[in-house]
């Protein structure tokens, strides 16, 4: 038996301590707003939010999770208050939304540590957006860091955003996915 508290809420799962947080939380609590992505670690689908750190769930056991706290995308924030879900919305990022929730638990997470991340902070979010949502992903960091004290050191205007289709890295090139109003 594996005891935390999710979402605020106490828990006691009787599952393999090997099953993988992602599992526990889909199957056995239906909470399906965290993904399924790659199982690999690679995508940042299944990101939640462990004790504070942003954790891919597919690659943590419940076994070793004993009395952490687990927030996932549904207990985030009543009704979608936070600044990141905000922002999200407001910068209009969704397009398939497949790795909306894993983003935003990730940069809730990473404004949590850092209220005003600069560039390098925010590029070693190790999510991926296969929709390419970069520039809008940006934006929305910046709009959600703007509600934080301290100096903003990025571009909130993503005028600065680079072209890098596979995360949010400063140094690849390709082609960006987005409409030239967004
Ligand atoms: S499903 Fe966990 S990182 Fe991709
Ligand atoms: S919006 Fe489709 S993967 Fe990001």
């Amino acid at each position: 038996m594996t005891r935390l508290t999710l979402n605020d809420e106490p828990i006691h799962y009787k599952l393999d301590p090997a099953t993988p947080l992602l599992w526990a939380l889909r199957d056995a609590s239906n909470l399906t707003g965290t993904k399924y992505g790659c199982d690999s670690k690679d995508c940042g689908a299944c990101t939640v939010i462990v004790d504070g750190r942003a954790v891919a769930s597919c690659a943590v056991g419940i076994g070793e999770l004993e009395g952490a706290r687990v927030t996932t995308i549904e207990g985030l924030s009543a009704g979608g208050s936070h600044p990141v879900q905000q922002a999200w919305l407001a910068e209009q990022v969704t397009m398939c939304g497949a790795c909306e929730p894993g983003f935003i638990m990730a940069i809730a997470a990473l404004l949590d540590s850092n209220p005003s991340p600069d560039d390098a902070a925010i590029a070693a979010l190790p999510n991926i957006c296969r929709c390419g949502a970069y520039v809008r992903i940006r934006r929305a960091i910046a709009r959600a860091a703007q509600s934080s004290p301290g100096p903003q050191r990025f571009d909130p205007a993503g005028k600065a955003e680079r072209t890098d289709t596979k995360r949010l890295s400063l140094g690849s090139s390709g082609g960006a996915q987005e409409s030239p109003d967004k």
